[in-house]
């Protein structure tokens, strides 16, 4: 009954490029796909986006997790699994790994709490898949440029907490989740995205 397959990795990684090849391939194919995103797929989803990257006040890592919590749980529950059960697959451009990335490793927030909060979230619904797109910092921060959004804007020691935290991720779930370089073509890194995926149809 569908798949659900998420794309993951820090900022400037390529993932959008990707996902959005995926799903031309899988549309080609025959497939019927649901591409979508967090933070901000739809409805409720795009004013939390609004707040979680553009806010220029403080926000507190606890509440930058709630927020971002918040838009999950309605994805999850309005949008992905309705499309689950009409059997789409379903491509999302980050979800609950990106909470332990970034507010886990890269804030500091306690790992297990973040987990229980995600399993609320989502109802305990995990990927069959997820890909994360590994970059490093310099490469990162020459595709991101000048035109930072709130997240993009925490810095060098941020993204490499955050790049450390997607591999420690996949270290430890090392059959949900897989690492593919950034540090190639958008096709041989196709490639690697359709093998993985063919594998799951
Ligand atoms: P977005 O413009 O979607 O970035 P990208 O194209 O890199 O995916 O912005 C999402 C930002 O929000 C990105 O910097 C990662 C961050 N984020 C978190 O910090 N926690 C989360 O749980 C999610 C979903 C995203």
């Amino acid at each position: 009954m569908g798949l659900f397959i998420t794309f993951e990795g820090a900022d400037g990684c390529g993932k959008t490029t990707q996902i959005e090849l995926l799903d031309k391939y899988l549309k080609d194919k025959g497939y019927e796909t649901l591409l979508t995103r967090e933070p901000g797929a739809r409805g409720l989803g795009v004013k939390l986006r609004e707040i979680l990257l553009n806010y220029d006040g403080d926000v507190s890592p606890n509440c930058e997790s709630f927020l971002f919590l918040a838009d999950r749980a309605q994805h999850v529950d309005c949008i992905i699994k309705p499309a689950k059960k009409e059997g789409k697959i379903i491509l999302c451009d980050r979800h609950t790994d990106s909470t332990v990335a970034y507010q886990g490793y890269g804030r500091g927030l306690d790992l297990k709490r973040i987990n229980y909060l995600n399993d609320i979230a989502t109802s305990g619904m995990k990927p069959d898949l997820t890909i994360v797109f590994d970059i490093d910092a310099e490469t990162s921060m020459q595709r991101v440029g000048k035109e930072k959004d709130r997240m993009e804007s925490a810095g060098i020691d941020f993204f490499n907490k955050v790049r450390q935290g997607y591999l420690e991720i996949a270290a430890s779930e090392p059959n949900r989740v897989k690492v593919i370089s950034s540090s190639d073509t958008i096709e041989n890194i196709h490639k690697k995205v359709v093998a993985l995926v063919e594998n799951l149809l």
